[in-house]
């Protein structure tokens, strides 16, 4: 029997969720398909008939962890690899053109991105009411179906746009990525009254980037993903001294 693996980054769960919902149609036509969360496992790749990898878009781009470990545990696959990503935005983001450049050898024959919620309201960009939130949901439920379909039947995508939208989110990411750790750390405090120092914040950052004892201390290493703040059980985190309106998306509904 044909096998698949889904390799993933996930911040705050909604890669997770587009992950899952292609293991399912994988299920459904009977291909196993393992799901390999770079947090947790290395495995050997070449076992696999057929590749998904993907993970969230940071100012167009991929996180660094997931591109470093494609780099590392992927280069030698050499069968058919499908690349995508999930986004707030509806509109091509240049995160593929800048994986390509990193990941020469793979052979990358499908990529596509599929819109979710915004998890980065806090800081930028404005929160999903949750009607838009159900809607993009969905429509990524059955988007995601609709490329490993794609991908499986041989269909060819490659995103294409142009190099002036390259140049300009290649620009826009060197001029944000760097400075959002000070930027954050000026404006980032914990709520000493709430926070039990339970742990959960440290020990679930993909990087171990974050201590918050005896003052809030974040490395460069950290990605912004999110989910420090997020998975806090007392959402003890404030943002300009107010309290963080927590990302908790609703993804209850059926994996069918
Ligand atoms: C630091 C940061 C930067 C982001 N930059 C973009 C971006 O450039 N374009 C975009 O469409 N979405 C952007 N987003 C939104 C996320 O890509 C989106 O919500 C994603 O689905 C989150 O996936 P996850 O929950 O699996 O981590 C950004 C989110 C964060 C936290």
């Amino acid at each position: 029997m044909n096998k698949a693996a889904i390799i993933y980054f996930s911040g705050t769960g909604n890669t997770k969720y587009v992950v899952n919902i292609m293991k399912s149609y994988f299920n459904g036509i009977n291909i196993i398909c393992d799901l390999v969360d770079i947090e947790k496992k290395v495995i050997d790749l070449s076992q696999y008939d057929y590749i998904v990898f993907g993970g969230p878009v940071f100012v167009e781009r991929y996180p660094e962890i997931l591109l470093k470990y494609i780099e590392k545990n992927l280069s030698n696959y050499k069968g058919k690899c499908m690349m995508f990503s999930t986004q707030a935005s509806d509109v091509v983001s240049s995160v593929f053109q800048h994986a390509l450049k990193r990941l020469k050898n793979l052979n990358i024959t499908y990529c596509d991105f599929i819109s979710m919620p915004n998890n980065f309201y806090n800081f930028m960009f404005k929160k999903y009411t949750d009607d838009e939130e159900k809607r993009a949901i969905e429509a990524a439920s059955k988007k995601a179906r609709q490329m490993v379909k794609e991908f499986l039947e041989g269909k060819e995508s490659k995103i294409e746009i142009s190099n002036f939208r390259v140049q300009l989110a290649e620009v826009g990411y060197k001029m944000t990525y760097p400075y959002l750790r000070k930027w954050l750390m000026k404006k980032l405090s914990i709520d000493r009254d709430k926070c039990v120092e339970c742990g959960l914040c440290e020990i679930n950052c993909p990087t171990n980037s974050i201590t918050i004892s005896p003052s809030l201390k974040i490395k460069d290493t950290c990605t912004f993903c999110q989910r420090c703040l997020n998975i806090c059980p007392k959402n003890a985190f404030l943002y300009k001294g107010k309290n963080i309106e927590q990302y908790k998306p609703n993804f209850k509904q059926e994996i069918k």
